[in-house]
């Protein structure tokens, strides 16, 4: 399949930051890919440089074939941009500013009001779409902004972390909208550090640190990639416990943890649910009574923990001040 974004070896330095250091991307056609990063890993600088607003010291991309360094111009008319940099005109409503951008690029007025009137409905805007956009709030000005981005059907879209300050009700609305375009044929780059986010939403994940990318896969490859699969069985009374770590032993990948408060025992192990119907099989064969069995998976923040060696948000949070209400971890309440 054809790449709708192709990039090789993008560098670009700020001062001493080398906020790119040698990315490699390429997203065919039709696909979503997710760019998943801490704060500072280049996730923007990335999407800036392949949206043609930031020039790289060295490296190539093309999007939709077009050359982003030679060709901008013919790149811009290509794509759609939403993101960390908001296109929202405060003095205009929320509906005039849609009838804005579509009328920019060339639709009739009848076509840009029908537009904006669809899109004002997907993103709930429709009770405050005559209101000026100064009167919205964050999350609202935000759907707006993404609207903006979709108001005419681009091939390629860029996302820069598009529901970061969005309630759970309007997220959820955005990737049902996000799943609509990419069902209608939209070649899609999303940043997120939202890991389920990124789970939900892209074919492919690349995941960033400090302008490189790590690793690469979709999500269950990636969770297969730090291994991590392990059985927890809960027996029902505490002296079950040898007789049941005898009968997993055979299955096990590594050492037992036995819990003995809760008299969870948990065993890792690799080859997902036919280890667990065998464990299952073993365990009633010898009539050792549990409570619970079940098979537990490596989540995308057990993934981006053991890749980074840090959490989703670290300790620069502070220090960008874009990211008010960075919320939506899984798992893990540490950071590290
Ligand atoms: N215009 C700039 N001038 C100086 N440094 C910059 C500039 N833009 C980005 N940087 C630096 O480059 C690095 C990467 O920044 P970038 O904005 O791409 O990160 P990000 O992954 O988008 O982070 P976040 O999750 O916080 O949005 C950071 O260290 C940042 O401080
Ligand atoms: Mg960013």
């Amino acid at each position: 399949m054809a790449a709708a974004i192709e990039a090789e070896n993008l560098v670009k330095t700020f001062g001493d930051v080398r906020a790119l250091d040698g990315v490699s991307l390429d997203v065919p056609e039709g696909t979503v890919l997710g760019l998943l990063g801490p704060n500072g890993a280049g996730k923007t600088t990335a999407v800036r440089v392949l949206t043609t607003l930031l020039q790289p010291d060295s490296g190539r991309a093309t999007v939709a074939g077009v050359d982003v360094l030679k060709h901008p111009n013919r790149v811009r008319s290509l794509i759609g941009l939403s993101g960390q940099y908001a296109a929202v005109d405060e003095y205009l409503t929320g509906r005039e500013n849609l009838q804005m951008v579509g009328e920019l690029y060339q639709m009739s007025a009848r076509d840009a009001k029908k537009r904006a009137l669809e899109l004002l409905e997907w993103f709930n805007l429709s009770d405050a779409m005559d209101r000026t956009a100064k009167t919205y709030s964050g999350g609202m000005r935000r759907r707006l902004d993404l609207a903006a981005a979709l108001v005419v059907r681009p091939p390629v879209m860029f996302l820069d972390e598009p529901t970061t300050g969005l309630d759970p009700r309007n997220r959820l609305a955005l990737w049902e909208v996000i799943e609509t375009l990419v069902e209608q044929g939209t070649t899609l780059l999303l940043t997120t550090q939202y890991l389920e986010e990124a789970d939900r939403l892209a074919h492919d994940i690349a995941v960033v640190d400090h302008g490189k990318v790590i690793a690469r896969g979709t999500a269950d490859e990636l969770k297969a990639q730090i291994g991590g699969e392990r059985i927890e069985v809960v027996v029902h009374r505490p002296d079950l416990v040898p007789e049941a770590i005898a009968a997993l032993t055979p299955f096990a990948k590594g050492d037992p943890a036995v819990e003995k408060n809760t008299r969870r025992i948990t065993v890792p192990v690799s080859g997902g649910a036919k280890v667990l119907t065998d464990a299952i099989r073993e365990l009633d064969a010898r009539s050792i009574e549990i409570d619970d069995i079940g098979l537990r998976r490596p989540t995308l923040d057990d993934v981006f923990l053991s890749l980074t060696g840090h959490a989703t948000e670290d300790e620069n949070a502070a220090d960008e001040g874009e990211h008010p209400a960075k919320k939506g971890r899984r798992g893990h309440g540490k950071d590290v």
